[in-house]
């Protein structure tokens, strides 16, 4: 994935110009990107007078940020203990099978990204799947599933 530079040059000249901190400007760019290109970590550290050690610092620190590039959907299956009990390892099996990746990795079409979260605080409503922001509470294999699909079909793939 080619990423214009002049790009994030903008970004980051405009949090510099209000005088945004190096974690504003990197969650901007994270927000654009879906993840932190290099480049973004040199310009913001250069752009902001940091240390290029201490913006990886911050990028590799808060799990809001990734140095990986992301899919479209960030697939996030709760694996804290409430959930692991009511069922998330099956629904994690279940996607890993249905988009053919591990948890960790992104499709080959930048599509989907399958994460495990460790507890995402809402225990009572176990199994959690969370979709870039969207919370699904009482996952089952057959919400999963249907939520795959109903991805799956927005995108014109099915
Ligand atoms: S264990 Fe999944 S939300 Fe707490």
């Amino acid at each position: 994935m080619q990423i214009p530079v002049s790009e994030i040059h903008e970004i980051i000249d405009r949090e510099a110009d209000d005088e945004g901190s190096i974690i504003s400007a990197l969650e901007k760019v994270q927000q654009h990107y879906r993840y932190l290109p290099k480049e973004a970590l040199i310009l913001a550290s250069q752009r902001l007078g940091v240390p290029l050690s201490q913006a990886y610092a911050v990028a590799t620190f808060y799990n809001a940020f990734s140095l990986k590039p992301k899919g479209k959907y960030c697939l996030q299956i709760c694996m804290g203990t409430a959930c692991h009990v009511r069922g998330s390892p099956q629904l994690l099996d279940q996607m890993e099978t249905k988009f053919n990746i591990k948890a960790g990795e992104t499709t080959p079409d930048h599509l989907f990204t399958l994460e495990t979260v460790n507890c995402l605080g809402a225990c009572a409503l176990g199994p959690i799947v969370v979709v870039n922001d969207e919370y699904s509470g009482q996952m089952t294999v057959q919400k999963s599933d249907a939520l795959m699909k109903r991805l799956i079909r927005k995108e014109g793939l099915d």
